[in-house]
């Protein structure tokens, strides 16, 4: 991929799953970021994005939402072939763009990538002001005893 070619936005369907799942969990193997099984994500399938470069699904990310004022960035990844080409940013400001339509104001990120989700308009935030309702997945979460992830937040629009 180079930065010239058809780089497409959209929602993720069925046809994706596989190569959504393969980017995700290469990632996941490597410590960078937490495995999806297919069911997991065949569940929230409509919260996904991806990026399509020709007939490749080059990008992935999914939005959850917490509560009425709060909604976290999930599952972001980009194939190695097409880091640092602007795929991420777009993304993340297509899901911040989601959250604004949706009248959901904050969007949040658990990440180890500060540089990159503040190239994105994201600023850090203590954990603990965070509402209780984040950590209810993370009881199922393998990092739960010692999380090092950093807690990051953007407003989606402001009034
Ligand atoms: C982190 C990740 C999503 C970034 O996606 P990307 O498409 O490579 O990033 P982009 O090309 O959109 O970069 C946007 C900006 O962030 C910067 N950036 C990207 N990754 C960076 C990094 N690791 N460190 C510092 N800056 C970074 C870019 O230089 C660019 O800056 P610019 O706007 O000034 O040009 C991607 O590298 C990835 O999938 N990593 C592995 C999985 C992972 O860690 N996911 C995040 C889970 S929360």
């Amino acid at each position: 991929m180079n930065t010239t070619s058809a780089l497409t936005v959209r929602r993720a369907t069925t046809r994706d799953i596989d190569q959504m799942l393969s980017i995700i969990n290469e990632y996941a193997r490597q410590g960078l970021m937490l495995p999806r099984t297919k069911i997991s994500v065949l569940e929230n399938l409509q919260s996904f994005l991806v990026a399509y470069d020709q007939d490749k699904v080059v990008g992935v990310a999914g939005l959850h939402i917490l509560w009425d004022d709060l909604a976290e960035i999930r599952s972001l990844a980009i194939s190695e072939s097409a880091k640092g080409l602007g795929v991420g940013k777009r993304l993340v400001l297509s899901l911040v763009d989601e959250c604004k339509n949706l009248g959901v104001k904050r969007v949040l990120a658990l990440t180890y990538q500060k540089e990159f989700f503040e190239k994105c308009g994201f600023y850090v935030v203590a954990k603990e002001t965070l509402p209780q309702k984040v950590w209810k997945d993370c009881i199922n979460c393998s990092k739960l005893p010692c999380c090092d992830e950093i807690a990051m937040i953007r407003e989606s629009y402001t009034e």
